[in-house]
């Protein structure tokens, strides 16, 4: 079977007013059928570069991509048929309703008047919007708006979706229901490419993780897979300078956004909750996640001097 996605040496530089801007060096990756694959990267690594190069939109340097066996460049229609996208802040037209939004976008499609209407209505049901769906966009919050493009890309029925940022300023619960619409696709044979800035959500949905950085693939595995690349599995959050030097013994402490943090081993926690220099209710102590995965491979940490 070919696989629903296939990046190969890809590159892409902008230029503009005599500037070059680099933003994809090399992205070679290939997707699982059937499988929410995410990318994760810094600002500007070339999230949304690949996946305007994907959706059409934009044409690489070098190197290509395949949608189901089909280049985006040469077969550039016959892509356009089995796709789905919510692109990266995009916003919908003021004066129409959400409703709007997807049955006119439906009728685009070539959908009928009665099908176009079911489909409005299955998708405002679907991500909760039933409250705000007769509503001018103009008038609606951000998160609601965001919602509508949303909507718009679920209401087809692709092969393939490509969701950039699309749970951006929403709240926690109707991320929530977008999650679970994700993961509803998904059971219907479907494969989804996300970006995303919220570890939280590609931990929870991706079936692989690609991580980029400054355009180039960093690493590409599943949460395990990307968990086990690191060197320790356990992680202790200091909230107490004090017992920051008598922790470094047991393991490498770094510094980061979150504060002062050991990685160790899962053996050596009972000796560091054995000892009584140190204390307990400053500690915050668990597995090593994917923000671990994330900051070892892209973030700039800074080792704290031990002596
Ligand atoms: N239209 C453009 N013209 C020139 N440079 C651009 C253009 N769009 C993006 N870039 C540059 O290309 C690089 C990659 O941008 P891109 O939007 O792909 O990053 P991203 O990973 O999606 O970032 P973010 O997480 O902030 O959305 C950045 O350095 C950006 O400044
Ligand atoms: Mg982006």
């Amino acid at each position: 079977m070919t696989v629903p996605l296939e990046s190969i040496a890809l590159k892409m530089t902008y230029k503009s007013k005599g500037k070059v801007n680099p933003a994809i060096k090399d992205f070679s990756f290939s997707v699982k059928n059937n499988s929410i694959f995410s990318i994760l990267g810094r600002n500007g690594s070339g999230k949304t570069t690949f996946v305007k190069i994907s959706t059409t939109q934009l044409r690489p340097d070098s190197g290509s991509i395949k949608i189901f066996g089909r280049d985006v460049v040469e077969e550039d229609q016959e892509v356009r048929k089995i796709i789905s996208l919510v692109p990266q802040e995009s916003r919908p037209f003021p004066f129409l309703t959400p409703w709007e939004h997807v049955y006119y976008f439906q009728k685009m499609h070539g959908n009928t008047r009665e099908g176009s209407k079911e489909r409005a209505q299955f998708v405002m049901d679907l991500l909760d919007m039933e409250s705000f769906c007769d509503t001018e966009c103009v008038n609606l919050s951000g998160g609601q708006k965001q919602l509508t493009m949303v909507a718009m890309a679920f209401s087809l029925d692709s092969q393939i979706y490509f969701l950039d940022e699309p749970t951006i300023g929403l709240d926690i619960i109707t991320r929530k229901r977008v999650w679970e619409a994700i993961m509803g696709v998904k059971k219907k044979g479907k494969t989804i490419i996300l970006t995303t800035h919220y570890l939280d959500e590609a931990a929870y949905l991706s079936d692989e993780i690609c991580v980029v950085s400054r355009g180039k693939l960093a690493k590409q595995g599943t949460l395990d897979e990307l968990r086990s690349s690191l060197k320790h599995d356990t992680r202790i959050i200091i909230r107490d300078s004090d017992s920051r030097d008598k922790l470094a013994k047991y393991g490498k402490v770094t510094h980061d956004n979150r504060g002062t943090v050991l990685y160790t081993d899962h053996d050596a926690v009972e000796s560091i909750l054995s000892d009584k220099s140190i204390r307990k209710d400053k500690l915050e102590l668990g597995p090593v996640g994917l923000d671990d995965v994330f900051i070892s491979l892209v973030g700039e940490t800074i080792e704290v001097d031990e002596n």
